[in-house]
């Protein structure tokens, strides 16, 4: 048989890097690669109590469809969550997703035609490249500096791209980089979105594992126009395989979206969605994230010691204030995909992200997005150790 696939999935391809991570699944490597959350702080317990009473006492309406948008009494749930955090919203604007991940489909599919400008930050999340990339967009990257998008540098790509369509930003605790937006970016974000009518997409998984001070107010906080669309995600609060995210945007933005929704997958699952409504209802989420929060401000400041006693002077890090990620910078000429292919798996069993294919534009080959959540104590310790010994004595 021979099958002719659409143009789009020119986009939608295997990289090495996918295969270079699969090496690091290996149990007895220790990797930093995935965004992955602790699992051991996650709530077993109590996820386990809400998913009985879900299935016992109301299992009728947990094995049941239910409304696309979301089961009524979550969505009221988390907007009264975004609310106490300063971001104006009613339930009817928040839109229940399969994890922030469909957002980022959902919302290119609403906005973008072939060919159409997406602007990111440079590096960005890969896995929203990944989502875009069916919709066959043009990225345009915008430089970083340590606080966040370049907002000169974001004007020039706006007056050269004039009908941009998507700026996606993660503005909290940024993925890959750790870097936080600050609050006079953040104004100065809407203020050119609004100049050049474009969308922003504020995408948040990490805004809440703030490790010290106070947070931020959301970009969706000073949208004043409509034109912000905010993603949120249980994925580092609760639990990633719960997959469940939500969207919050003006109606109209919220009816389409829910469209593209119900044409998708019709809805998440009636059973999750649930089992995370009663979650909230019988704990206190706030405390469970307070107990996240220690717990990676340690691993991260482990992490960052370690690498100050043991990596050579001519390698450098960013000092996330939050978030699961440090961002690696390598000197001039290292290519940390090959150091990691050559050197760190076969000789110390140790996995990072090379940091080359999450660059929307001029892809650099030496950086690395070392994740410091996943691993515990131990291992962090000795997989950071035997990364600087390599990095100092090659073999
Ligand atoms: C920046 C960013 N956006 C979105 C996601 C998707 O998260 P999920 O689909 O699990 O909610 C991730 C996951 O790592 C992420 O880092």
């Amino acid at each position: 048989m021979s099958t002719t696939f659409a143009t789009r999935m020119t986009r939608v391809q295997p990289s090495a890097i996918r295969e270079l991570l699969r090496l690091g699944d290996d149990p007895s490597v220790i990797s930093f690669g995935g965004g992955y959350p602790d699992a051991a702080l996650f709530p077993y317990e109590e996820l386990c109590a809400a998913a009985q009473t879900s299935l016992i006492e109301e299992g009728a309406i947990s094995l049941q469809y239910t409304s696309s948008n979301g089961i009524p009494k979550l969505r009221q749930q988390i907007a009264t969550r975004m609310q106490a955090q300063g971001t104006p919203c009613s339930a009817d604007d928040v839109l229940i997703l399969h994890g922030g991940q469909q957002g980022i489909d959902l919302v290119g599919k609403l906005y973008l035609n072939p060919g159409d400008v997406v602007i990111t930050e440079n590096p960005t999340f890969l896995g929203a490249m990944i989502a875009l990339n069916p919709c066959e967009p043009r990225y345009v990257g915008v430089a970083m500096d340590e606080d966040g998008m370049d907002m000169n540098a974001l004007e020039q790509a706006l007056k050269a791209n004039p009908t941009a369509k998507i700026i996606y930003t993660v503005p909290d605790f940024h993925n890959p980089t750790g870097v936080t937006m600050s609050l006079e970016r953040r104004k100065q974000l809407v203020a050119l979105a609004n100049q050049y009518n474009v969308i922003i997409l504020e995408d948040t998984p990490y805004r809440e594992i703030r490790f010290a001070g106070e947070p931020l107010p959301t970009i969706k906080s000073f949208d004043t126009e409509g034109r912000v669309i905010y993603l949120g995600t249980f994925s580092k609060i609760l639990a990633p395989g719960l997959r469940i995210g939500w969207t919050v945007a003006g109606p109209e933005i919220t009816r389409q979206l829910g469209l593209l929704k119900l044409a998708a997958d019709t809805q998440c699952s009636t059973l999750n969605m649930k089992v995370i409504s009663l979650f909230m209802e019988q704990n206190d989420i706030e405390a469970h994230i307070a107990l996240l929060r220690d717990n990676y401000r340690r691993k991260c400041n482990l992490m960052l010691t370690t690498m100050a006693e043991t990596f050579p002077d001519n390698v450098t890090w960013t000092t996330p204030l939050g978030g699961l990620f440090t961002w690696v910078t390598f000197p001039q000429g290292f290519d940390s995909a090959d150091f990691m292919r050559h050197q760190l798996l076969p000789h110390a069993k140790v996995a990072y992200v090379p940091g080359e294919p999450f660059f929307a534009e001029n892809p650099q080959p030496n950086y690395a997005r070392v994740n410091f959540s996943s691993q515990p104590d131990s291992r962090i310790l000795q997989g950071v150790r035997a990364m600087g010994e390599l990095l100092k004595h090659p073999r």
